[in-house]
Parts: structure tokens; sequence; C-alpha cells
């Protein structure tokens, strides 16, 4: 049974990709914890906003741009500071290294990593001077996995695991951590169109014989993002029912 203790009361949470998915259920999770939540996608997530309740507020946010960053800015400065930001929206096509164009790249590239340092540059300086933070980086189990056509994918996963860490050494002084967690294969719609088969063949390989759910990747967010965790920072934690083991 998971606690109910309001370990993020007064704290003000952003999620990006938050109207479905892993993104949803880290915001629900975080405000049912009494953070106050800011709930962002590329449209503003209602579904995720019913979910929730009064304890959150939605926008839209596309986490490529950098006008629309500085447009929520703007619009949320009387809710005081974003404590906790997670970076979770993400995109991710297969596609072979033949067949995959410089489009793709760049906005695999700009979807997964430009937005962890736009949200940095948004959010920091607040962080800074109430000297308490947490930034999180959803990347993947996939850094590790033998998996083809998703090598411009993998890039900014590891990317992301690499800006966690290096981020973690400038803001440490300021009581500020920065961490990535890294979820195995996750029943979203994002996978909606797998075989079971293939997804099957994927859990065998865990040690939990089951697909992840997004509920299963919350509970190390909001550890991570408590007061508990302030000694911890620059990791990568693996959620995946014991798929990839490193160490
Ligand atoms: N589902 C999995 O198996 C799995 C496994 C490991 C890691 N992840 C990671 O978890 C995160 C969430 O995955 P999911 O399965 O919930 O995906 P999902 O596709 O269900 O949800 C992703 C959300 O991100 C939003 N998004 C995409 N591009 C955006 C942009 N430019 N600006 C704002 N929002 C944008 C989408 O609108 C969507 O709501 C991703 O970073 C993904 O790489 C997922």
């Amino acid at each position: 049974m998971k606690t109910s203790a309001r370990t993020h009361e007064g704290k003000v949470a952003l999620v990006t990709g938050a109207a479905q998915g892993i993104g949803q259920a880290m915001a629900v999770a975080l405000a049912e914890r009494g953070a106050y939540v800011i709930a962002t996608d590329i449209h503003v997530p209602e579904e995720t906003l019913e979910k929730i309740g009064p304890r959150a507020s939605g926008y839209q946010l596309d986490v490529t741009k950098i006008e629309d960053w500085k447009a929520l800015e703007f619009r949320i400065q009387d809710m005081g500071c974003v404590d906790i930001v997670v970076n979770n929206a993400g995109y991710f096509p297969n596609s072979g290294i033949d067949n995959l164009d410089f489009p793709t790249w760049r906005k695999t590239m700009s979807t997964n990593l430009d937005s962890h340092f736009l949200s940095v540059k948004t959010f920091l300086p607040a962080m800074r001077k109430k000297k308490w933070g947490r930034f999180i980086g959803i990347s993947s189990n996939m850094v590790g996995l033998a998996i083809p056509g998703m090598s411009h994918y993998i890039t900014t996963k590891m990317g992301i695991i690499g800006f966690m860490r290096g981020l973690a050494n400038d803001v440490a002084g300021d009581g500020i951590t920065a961490n990535a967690v890294l979820p195995g294969l996750t029943n979203t719609k994002a996978i909606a169109d797998q075989p079971d088969e293939i997804r099957r063949a994927t859990w065998e390989q865990q040690a939990i014989k089951r697909l992840g759910e997004p509920e299963d990747i919350t509970g190390v967010v909001l550890f991570l993002t408590s007061n508990d965790a302030s000694f911890i920072t620059g990791q990568a934690i693996v959620v995946d029912g014991g798929q990839y083991r490193i160490g």
C-alpha cells in the first residue's frame, strides 16, 4: 500500500507532458501528496486537471519553444516559486539509422533535451533565492538495452542523465538537487501500437514479470522530490521491474 503522507505540502510542482501516461500519473501523485501542480502539455491537459481538481492549474507549453517557457513564467508569476520541475515530455519515433532524417533527429533533441535546459534557465533563479529546488529528468532504461531504431532517442536519454549529473554540481550549494529517472516499458498510449508478444518479450526479461504501469514510476519521483532525498543528487535511478541492472 502506498503512503498517503502530505510530504509535498506547500510545494509548487511543474510537470511537462502531463496530459497522459507517465506525466499524468506523476502530476496526480504530486497533488495527492499535497503539492500544487502546474500541469503542462502541447495542449492544456484537461483530463489531468479533472483528475486533480483545485490543486492544479493547466497550461499549454511546447517544451521545445523558449517563448512558451517565457510566457508560462509570466502567467504563473503570482503562484510563487516553482519548487519542483519534472521534465517528462518525450518524443520517441522508431527509425533505423538508414532512414533517420535530420528533422526527426533535431525534433528528438529539442523535445527530449532542449526542454531540460530551458526549464532550468526559467526556474533556477527563483529556486536559488529560496534555497530549495528539485529537477527530475525522465530518461529511459532503453539507454542500456539492445533495441534497434532508437539511436536518436537513446542519445537524448543518455543526455538527460549527463545533464542531471552536471547540473547537480552547479546547483548543490543552494539546496537544489537534479536526478534522472529511467522507466522501463510502461503501459501508456505511447506503446499502444506495440504487439502483445513484443511487450511480453520485454517484461519477461524483468525480475518482476509484468508490464509496468504509469503509477509504478511515481514513487521514486515523489521520494526524489521530497525533503527525504535532500542528500541524493546527480543520480540515475532505474524503475523497470529489474530488467536493466547497473553498478
Ligand atoms: N512508455 C514507456 O514505455 C516509457 C519508457 C521509458 C521512458 N519513457 C519516457 O517517459 C516519458 C513519458 O512517456 P509516456 O509513455 O507517458 O508518453 P506519452 O506519449 O503517453 O505522453 C507524452 C506526453 O508528452 C507530450 N509532448 C510531446 N511533445 C511535447 C512537446 N514538444 N511539448 C509538450 N509536451 C509534449 C505529449 O503531448 C504527451 O501528452 C517520455 O519522456 C518517455 O521517453 C516512457
